[in-house]
């Protein structure tokens, strides 16, 4: 085995996070360090997420969710949007074989309403082929917007008919586009800035975070697995306290 394979073994499975969030920040930067068009940033971007991809699997990890395209992101130069729209077509053409075969599910998170109806369809098509994979669930939050989200689920509830005493965190958590999904333990944001960019904001009250300076196309295995390695020594207290000081209380 290789070395760097042996290394994940010191992370006990029961500490490696269920579900990983990725906020794929700074493929611009990397373009522009490099004199490129951001539209290079964003194709390298997209070779990353494979090697990441095939990483969670090997990780163990059971849900990965990638923030893709934001709402607010239609507010860039059209030329550029234009550009992420192709990507999003040429991922699924070029990787869905694979993804299919390496047994990933696909799904989308966010409103597939916006979209070129040709690449609404293809969407579907990659979800629906990909229904029964269950190795790796990857969502791919494309048009998403954690506010949108939200919005969208308090509508449905209200044509629904949901009674105002009927709602509960379970409930609003069933229509949120993540209905079904764990709540996120881990969100990656790469390229150093600190914010939550309206991304999974109800999902993620109690996820762990994990920022690193490193911009998107760079963010590789070994700095994948130091990130689950310092998740792995978090104290998740969920406002709580930890057992060990538990015990000493009980103790003394
Ligand atoms: C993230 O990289 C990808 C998308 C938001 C689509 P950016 O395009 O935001 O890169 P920076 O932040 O400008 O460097
Ligand atoms: C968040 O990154 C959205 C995605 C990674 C898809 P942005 O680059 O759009 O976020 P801000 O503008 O820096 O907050
Ligand atoms: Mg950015």
């Amino acid at each position: 085995m290789a070395e760097s394979d042996s290394k994940i073994d010191t992370i006990p499975p029961d500490k490696i996070p269920r579900h990983v969030a990725i906020i794929m920040d700074g493929n611009g930067r990397w373009a522009l360090a490099r004199g490129l068009p951001r539209l290079a940033g964003h194709r390298a971007g997209t070779e990353n997420l494979r090697r990441i991809l095939r990483a969670s699997v090997e990780f163990g990890i059971k849900y990965l969710t990638i923030y893709a395209f934001s709402t607010e992101n239609w507010g860039r130069p059209p030329e550029e949007v234009r550009g992420l729209m192709r990507i999003l077509e040429d991922v699924i053409d070029r990787e869905l074989d694979e993804l299919d075969k390496e047994g990933v599910q696909l799904r989308h998170i966010g409103r597939l309403e916006r979209l070129d109806p040709r690449l609404q369809e293809k969407v579907l098509q990659a979800i629906e082929r990909t229904k029964d994979n269950d190795r790796l669930i990857l969502n791919v939050a494309f048009n998403y917007g954690g506010r949108d989200e939200i919005v969208c689920a308090i509508q449905r509830m209200i044509r629904d008919g949901v009674k105002a005493e009927d709602v509960t965190a379970e409930l609003v958590s069933r229509y949120l586009f993540t209905a079904g999904v764990p709540d996120p333990d881990l969100i990656i944001r790469t390229s150093g800035e600190l914010r939550i960019s309206n991304f999974l904001i109800w999902q993620a009250a109690y996820a762990e975070w994990y920022v690193t300076p490193t911009y998107w196309p760079d963010f590789d295995k070994e700095e994948f697995r130091r990130a689950l390695e310092a998740y792995a020594q978090r104290d998740r207290r969920f406002g709580g306290i930890s057992p060990a000081v538990e015990d000493k209380v009980h103790a003394g």
